[in-house]
């Protein structure tokens, strides 16, 4: 078969936030890109039969600032793909990501996630269908392997049939997803990190992109991955400590840093709590809750967060919230 790769400039894909359910949702999105104005930013999985049955706006709606921004879809059925895919073209995604990866028995019963490295064929014929849907670049995240199997050929067969589907950028979770007897939870713990896996794929298919994932926490750690792949990304370590987003920019890409200090992000951050409310009447402890991590090590901070996760302040506007945070903060006390 013919490759029908679409060149991709792996720059787009050196830096990313993981797509992380319940987590990466667009106020955390919105959030994120007050810090860091080059990274890639990945919504949660959103499954196709969401899009079908569900409400799309719900689920598809962003702000315009999270760009660059992919949609992660959960699926398998190429027709369904090709139709969600399509649906988050038009909503103004940059790409689209399927997740190959999640072990949660719920996936699994949906005959998608990790379970689907077993059937590259499929994930073939999926990632064909979108890519016939759209123009945006059509990715993959997912394992180096399902259950104890860790021959490499099995990731590389993986890859390589997809590839020729038309997939030129994967995400390489870099460890194996255990599909029976352990939850999602240990499923990111348990199973040992390869990198070199994801290393090797570089190695095999050097016009790819390859982007590596898990367990990866400090910017020396990313700069040691960049020199063997093309891109890092990061999950729980930036969404529980944030701040260091703030170097990635200037570090990263050359680029001036994005923002100077936590007091301006947290009030962008209730500028936009205001305008949810007007916009859609969204309670500001949805989205104060992603950034209770801000100001880790910051004196004063647990109490800080402390006066943010409070939720007998519910009533109240995030000004209000805002100003007792900044009190907290400042004396070291909880406001009474
Ligand atoms: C709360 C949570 C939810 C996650 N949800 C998804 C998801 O929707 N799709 C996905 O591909 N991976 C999901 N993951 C896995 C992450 O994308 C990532 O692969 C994993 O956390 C390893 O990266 P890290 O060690 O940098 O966190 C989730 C992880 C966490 C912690």
């Amino acid at each position: 078969m013919t490759p029908l790769v679409i060149p991709v400039h792996p720059a787009g894909w050196r830096l990313s936030v993981a797509p992380m359910l319940d987590w990466t949702d667009k106020h955390c999105r919105y959030f994120h890109r007050l810090l860091t104005r080059r990274t890639r930013l990945y919504t949660e999985m959103v499954t196709t039969g969401a899009l079908m049955h569900g409400s799309v706006r719900r689920h598809l709606r962003f702000d315009e600032a999270e760009h660059p921004l992919a949609l992660q879809l959960g699926g398998s059925e190429p027709r369904e793909l090709a139709l969600a895919a399509r649906m988050g073209e038009a909503w103004g995604y940059d790409e689209i990501n399927l997740n190959c990866g999640c072990p949660s028995e719920r996936v699994q019963r949906g005959a998608f996630g990790a379970c689907l490295m077993a059937e590259p064929r499929l994930v073939a014929a999926g990632v064909k269908a979108m890519r016939d849907a759209v123009r945006i670049p059509v990715t993959v995240k997912h394992r180096i392997g399902i259950d104890r199997l860790e021959s490499y050929d099995f990731v590389r067969d993986f890859v390589g049939t997809v590839a020729e589907a038309g997939c030129a950028v994967f995400i390489v979770h870099a460890r194996n997803a255990w599909l029976q007897g352990l939850s999602p939870k240990e499923n990111r713990a348990v199973p040992p990190l390869r990198y070199e896996v994801a290393y090797r794929l570089k190695a095999d298919f050097p016009d790819l992109t390859i982007v590596v994932n898990g367990g990866i926490t400090s910017p020396d750690a990313i700069e040691a991955h960049l020199s063997r792949v093309d891109g890092a990304m990061l999950g729980r370590e930036v969404y529980h400590r944030p701040w260091q987003m703030t170097q990635w920019d200037q570090r990263f890409y050359a680029e001036a840093a994005s923002v100077a200090c936590p007091d301006a992000v947290e009030a962008a951050m209730v500028a936009y709590m205001e305008r949810e409310a007007r916009a859609d009447g969204t309670p500001w402890y949805p989205i104060a809750r992603h950034m209770l991590g801000l100001r880790h090590g910051q004196r004063g901070a647990r109490l800080w967060r402390q006066v943010w996760s409070n939720h007998q302040l519910k009533p109240l506007p995030p000004r209000a919230v805002a100003a007792m945070a900044r009190l907290a903060l400042e004396t070291e006390s909880l406001p009474s």
